[in-house]
């Protein structure tokens, strides 16, 4: 495998880049934010595809391992890294199980992210094609502060949207797929 240098340059500002899970990073940040940006997995709202196949984590195995340069304990058919089998790479944003409370857990989990981010303004994207739908974002969004802006960008299909299962899941490739942008300001 041969792979171009990225074209880097050197970032005078002072930066600083974080590595974990989000509500352990958000304890961290300090309370003067004026944006933050999130960019969560969408996990999948279809109800035919199994959710062990939909981890955002095993889709991007092969570039983890480049960029790790390691050499890790590999299973199934696809021979894919260990740490991206479903139990492990599960994150609360791909979840698809509702809570005991009975409300599906990434919304719980968006609510959660949006209450605790200390910032000014937050954008979300989110896709037509994820788990939550665009009117429970809405009602979340709009509990925390306000909604000011929503972009709404036809958006091909991402990697794993296109993967085959069954019919039923090729059927859905057909419906247009939606990228949402949401603008909120905090109260
Ligand atoms: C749609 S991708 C974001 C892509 C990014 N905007 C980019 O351009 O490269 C979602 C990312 O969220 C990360 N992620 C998932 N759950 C997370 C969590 N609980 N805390 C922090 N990051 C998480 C995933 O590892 C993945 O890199």
């Amino acid at each position: 495998m041969k792979l171009e240098v990225p074209g880097l340059w050197i970032n005078k500002n002072k930066n600083v880049v974080m590595n974990q899970d989000i509500f352990t990073a958000m304890e961290k940040l300090p309370g003067n934010i004026i944006i933050a940006y999130f960019d969560p997995p969408y996990g999948s709202n279809n109800e035919k595809m199994p959710p062990s196949r939909v981890r955002y984590a095993s889709y991007y195995h092969i570039w983890t391992t480049v960029c790790l340069n390691d050499k890790p304990e590999i299973f199934g058919k696809a021979k894919r890294r260990v740490d991206t089998s479903d139990t492990i790479a599960c994150s609360v944003f791909e979840e698809f199980r509702k809570s005991e409370t009975g409300k599906f857990i990434v919304i719980e989990a968006i609510e959660k992210l949006i209450k605790q981010t200390p910032a000014n303004y937050i954008i979300l994207s989110y896709s037509s094609g994820g788990r939550a739908t665009a009117n429970e974002l809405n009602e979340v969004l709009n509990s925390y502060g306000k909604i000011i802006e929503i972009e709404r960008i036809n958006y091909k299909k991402n990697v794993m949207a296109t993967m085959k299962w069954t019919n039923d899941w090729v059927k859905e490739l057909d419906e247009d797929n939606f990228e949402y942008l949401f603008l909120m300001e905090k109260k």
